[in-house]
């Protein structure tokens, strides 16, 4: 039987909340035609103080779905890394498998109830989907290439709800950061210095620390949001005191997104390299990490499984970086010609792999970046037309270039640095972690989805540069 036949109509809530949108804008058009209004950032769910982070951390489920949320307070301690062979990992196998036993054993639960709630459904794929990552990667690899089967308690009600919100079923940027933080001191509002992660695959405050970089990064976005916003509100751009509100605010732009930097470059404080790669990453894998040849996985109970988003987290799931990709008009795609002309390795490069990261975002966010695109007044066109604008413009585009030369160092440094390297002196758990994934991973290093990972950010970063007007 499939069971996703007997659950309700997908993205019924997704289509509710289209529909609100899709009226305001036609009313919005009919009452100056001819004219495309911007819609304020709170019709998608953004946050004036925390992006895209909710001002409140999704609440814990109602007891019909308790079987999640014990199983993810349990998976902490009854689970190790499958293919970590050290004496301590070693020593939860058995708790472990019985863990995995209980999940294939477990109830199909109806989400129904929840599906008009957009916090709960928030939650629900937040439990599910670390519940699939718990279960697939606790699982010790096996020689043979079979498909990973994903029991159907936690596939069909991951995919129902994920069809809800628009997202992939799977482990999101949005699973393990937004949905994730919360204040140390709920008293306190939610900053850089009064953030929890209450889960982290690896227990280590090597994970925390990288959680705490990208929310940081998410908290210090919301001013660009208001000011991309603002800037797309203005009622006209003939007169020099518009203009030059937009220079300031490019201005301004510039200075966040090399704080920005600054807070990606925090990571290397708080996050050592082996760690990160040998201790945290693994957990993040999705049915395509090892490339297209890989058996993947199988959503038991589920439709069309072919079709289904499941490459796992990234933090190029992030809508803010999407949001100044489309406001700065970086062509990722390589679709429109600028200079200097595309390498041939940026050529060879993912040229989907942004476009494609999308689908791992809360479908409203999406439309946040759909709706964007649409400005009636571009931002690089404008700077074009302007001379005022080229150098406020380019020193944002600049920046934003600068912001992705660091992120490439950073993924060097703890992707492609470590899976090259033949030792690892953290400790003798990663020690024998590394032997086992070494023997059992070949070819190119990959990123999420499978691509090359260093190919992919130097083409992000050179189409980046390509959008300065010369
Ligand atoms: C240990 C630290 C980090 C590592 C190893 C790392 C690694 C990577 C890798 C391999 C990719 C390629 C796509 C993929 O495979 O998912 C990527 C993409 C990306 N990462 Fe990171 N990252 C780190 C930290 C961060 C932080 C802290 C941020 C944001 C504050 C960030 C933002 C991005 C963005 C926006 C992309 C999409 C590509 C782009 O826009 O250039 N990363 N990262």
């Amino acid at each position: 039987m499939e069971f996703t036949r007997v659950l309700p109509a997908p993205s019924q809530l997704l289509h509710f909340a289209l529909s609100a949108f899709n009226s305001s804008f036609a009313l919005l058009k009919s009452a100056a035609p001819g004219r495309y209004h911007m819609l304020p950032n709170s019709s998608f769910c953004i946050d004036n103080e925390t992006g895209f982070i909710p001002r409140m951390p999704p609440a814990r489920l109602p007891s019909m779905f308790q079987f999640w949320e014990r199983s993810l307070s349990e998976a902490a301690t009854a689970l190790s890394l499958g293919e970590d062979s050290s004496d301590e990992a070693e020593a939860k196998r058995h708790s472990s498998e019985r863990w995995r036993q209980r999940i294939r054993e477990g109830p199909v639960i109806c989400t129904s109830t929840i599906e008009f709630d957009v916090g709960r459904l928030q939650r629900a794929h937040f439990v599910l989907a670390w519940l699939v990552h718990y279960y697939v990667h606790s699982t010790p690899p096996t020689v043979d290439s079979t498909p990973m089967v994903v029991p159907k308690s936690l596939a069909v009600p991951l995919v129902a709800v994920s069809r809800c919100l628009g997202i992939a079923p799977v482990l999101t940027y949005a699973d393990t950061v937004l949905w994730n933080v919360t204040t140390a001191d709920p008293e306190l509002p939610l900053a850089h210095d009064n953030m929890r992660f209450p889960h982290l695959f690896s227990g280590t405050d090597d994970e925390h620390a990288f959680y705490v970089a990208s929310a940081t990064a998410e908290l210090r976005g919301a001013e660009i949001l208001r000011i991309i916003e603002d800037c797309n509100t203005l009622p006209d751009v003939s007169n020099l005191a518009t203009i030059s509100k937009i220079s300031r605010s490019l201005t301004r732009v510039t200075s966040i997104i090399e704080e920005l930097s600054d807070i990606m470059q925090s990571v290397r404080a708080g996050c050592d390299p082996h760690v990160f790669h040998w201790a945290i990453r693994p957990w993040y894998r999705g049915s395509d990490a090892s490339g297209p040849d890989s058996a993947g996985w199988i959503y038991e109970g589920v439709e069309n499984n072919k079709d289904l988003d499941l490459s796992g987290p990234s933090a190029g799931q992030s809508t803010l970086m999407h949001a100044l990709d489309v406001w700065l008009d970086i062509d990722h795609k390589l679709s429109q010609k600028r200079a200097p002309p595309p390498s041939d390795s940026n050529r060879q490069a993912d040229r989907g792999f942004m476009q494609r990261m999308r689908r791992y975002m809360p479908g409203v966010h999406q439309d946040y970046l759909r709706h964007l695109a649409q400005s009636p007044r571009p931002l690089r066109e404008l700077a074009r037309q302007t001379p005022a604008l080229r150098e406020p413009y380019n020193s944002a585009v600049m920046a934003l270039k600068k912001l992705r030369d660091g992120h490439l160092k950073i993924a060097c440094l703890y992707i492609i640095t470590m899976s090259r390297s033949s030792r690892c002196p953290a400790t003798a758990m990663m020690q024998k972690a590394q032997e086992t994934l070494k023997a059992t991973r070949n070819g190119p290093v990959r990123g999420t989805g499978g691509t090359e990972v260093s190919t992919l950010l130097k083409a992000g970063r050179d189409a980046t540069r390509r959008a300065v007007l010369e």
